[in-house]
């Protein structure tokens, strides 16, 4: 399973490529915003972090944008900035003719807040090289994620569709660790997640535990 950052942070995306060697960077507008920066300066920055890898990042168009008139341009226009970059763009009815036209010039496209398997469905159809199931909203609203993304998986399967899905708003290693078993490809999170992920209690005691031993102990 890959591993994403979802930030627009570039000291937070520095370090997760350090430290957890993630595979990609996710970002929204919310990202964008709390970065400070202007939405071209931050994500040409971001750009720079990944250059010469295989490493994706995903930068969404205008949220405003509606039309297959308006958006197709902006997608190009992200798309040149960087090889690195995937064009997120908002589940919507137009944006499914702007995949299918980007697809074609080789453009890739993460089809960004899915909620239901007939709307990953449609953007598979569409030739959508990622498609973003949202779960931590659908968890925050009582849904099930499990029979969710497993859907979606096996549509995926069952068409032999080429989009990776990518398990998005995910808020905890217990979500981490269900999508895996469930063969997702990839899930986006915080730093924080993955950081408070590979941590625990017994490990932290066994630390405290050994090291009293150690240093009660001649070492030659
Ligand atoms: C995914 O690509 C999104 O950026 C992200 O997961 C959105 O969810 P959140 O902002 O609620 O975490």
């Amino acid at each position: 399973m890959q591993f994403f950052l979802d930030s627009a942070i570039t000291s937070e995306i520095e370090y997760a490529i350090d430290t957890f060697n993630i595979d990609g960077v996710t970002t929204n507008p919310r990202h964008i915003q709390v970065s400070g920066k202007p939405f071209l300066s931050v994500i040409r920055e971001i750009a720079k972090l990944v250059e010469g890898t295989e490493k994706t990042v995903s930068v969404e168009v205008n949220p405003h944008f509606m039309t297959y008139a308006e958006m197709m341009p902006e997608a190009e226009k992200l798309a040149a900035i960087s090889p690195n970059f995937v064009i997120k763009l908002q589940c919507v009815e137009p944006a499914f003719k702007v995949m299918e036209a980007l697809a074609k010039k080789n453009i890739r496209v993460n089809c960004t807040l899915i909620f239901s398997a007939m709307q990953a469905l449609q953007a598979m159809r569409s030739g959508a090289y990622f498609i973003s199931p949202f779960i931590g909203w659908k968890e925050t609203n009582g849904e099930d994620v499990k029979g969710f993304i497993d859907d979606i998986v096996t549509i995926r399967d069952n068409y032999d569709f080429d989009s990776q899905i990518i398990v998005a708003a995910v808020r905890n290693a217990r979500q981490i660790v269900d999508m895996a078993v469930l063969d997702a490809d990839i899930v986006t999170a915080g730093l924080a997640v993955y950081q408070e992920g590979i941590q625990h209690p017994y490990t932290q005691e066994g630390i405290q535990k050994f090291t009293q031993f150690w240093d009660k102990t001649k070492y030659e």
